[in-house]
């Protein structure tokens, strides 16, 4: 069977470049949205060119401007958005309505995979302000796919471990600390953590899969299913290094959300449903969902204890 071809939106991103990356090694034709706005960012130019070196194909194309979308859009079978979400990055996820569009007026696309790769927001009803925008936009990029009757997987990715792995969960730095660690509550609270080129490589394999058709694949492979203190226990093993454990309470951890910047409270929020209420896994997946490493078991995921290596 030919394979899909995949138009990944957002390639030059930190999700992006690696759906890119697993999109060339399954061997789909892959193509890039090469947007005209990107001007003189030379960074994001020059992985573009090497991914068309690797035989990805550039397709220009812009969100103000539709016909450009709906044309890049009819090259190809499946859509995948990584448009940013993260907000001390940048957040544009409600752009996503004008691909909407464009996939709807193309009316072409057998699959549309949108910008999720976190938390899965369907469970995110009662978050709390203001980090719910994030799961409430993605509802709304959701809502706008089903009516437009788009074929659709939504990758619920969970913890990417740049963000959450070697930093041992510590907020505002991505490397592990030194001499003391906040343990969230009592730090038993099991949480999924994920390689991120793994991340990209199960969302590859989801989309010419019948059983991910218009259903959420959950990425939960069971050793990555730890809860804070495993995680740090891993870290203090490889490197020797017992750290002093902070406990805080999450009265006291919601108490820092007054007075802080916009950023940070989206964080602690971020952070409170993740660890404290265990939102990652106080939910069976239901007969609208399927477990990745369950589809995929040939996928040789990377376990936290291999991640946490590059850090040492
Ligand atoms: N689970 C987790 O731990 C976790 C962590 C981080 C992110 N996420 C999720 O992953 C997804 C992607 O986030 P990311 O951090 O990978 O994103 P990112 O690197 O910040 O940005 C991805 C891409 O968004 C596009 N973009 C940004 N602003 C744009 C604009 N104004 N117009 C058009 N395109 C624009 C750019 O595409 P070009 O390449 O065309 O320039 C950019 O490369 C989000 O849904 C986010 O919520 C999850």
């Amino acid at each position: 069977m030919a394979k899909s071809r995949v138009l990944v939106v957002g390639g030059t991103g930190y999700i992006g470049r690696r759906l890119v990356k697993a999109s060339l090694a399954e061997g789909h034709p892959t193509y890039i949205l090469r947007r005209p706005e990107i001007g003189l960012d030379i960074d994001k130019l020059q992985i573009l060119m090497e991914f068309k070196r690797q035989g990805a194909r550039l397709i220009e194309g812009s969100f103000s401007d539709h016909r450009s979308l709906v044309e890049a859009v009819k090259q190809v079978d499946v859509v995948i958005c990584a448009m940013s979400g993260v907000h001390f990055r940048s957040h544009n996820l409600l752009l996503q309505l004008k691909l909407v569009d464009a996939i709807k007026e193309a009316g072409n696309i057998k699959r549309f995979l949108p910008s999720e790769f976190g938390l899965d927001p369907a469970q995110m009803e009662h978050a709390l302000e203001p980090g719910r925008v994030t799961f409430d936009e993605k509802m709304i990029v959701r809502k706008a796919i089903e009516e437009a009757k788009i074929p659709h997987t939504y990758v619920s990715a969970n913890c990417f471990g740049g963000y959450f792995v070697g930093n041992l969960s510590q907020m505002e730095t991505l490397l592990p600390p030194k001499h003391k660690v906040l343990i969230y509550g009592d730090g038993n609270v099991k949480a999924v953590f994920m390689d991120e080129d793994d991340i990209a490589t199960y969302t590859i394999k989801s989309i010419d899969d019948p059983r991910t058709l218009n259903k959420t694949l959950y990425l939960r492979p069971p050793e990555n299913i730890l809860s804070q203190r495993e995680l740090i226990e891993k870290w203090e093993k490889l490197s020797g290094n017992t750290l002093e454990k902070i406990t805080i309470s999450k009265e006291d951890f919601l108490a820092q959300m007054k007075g802080a910047d916009f950023v940070t409270q989206v964080g602690i929020g971020h952070f409170y449903h993740i660890f404290y209420e265990g939102c990652l896994t106080n939910f069976e997946i239901g007969e609208d969902g399927e477990e990745a490493s369950k589809l995929y078991p040939e996928v040789e995921y990377t376990r936290m204890h291999d991640y946490l290596k590059r850090y040492l």
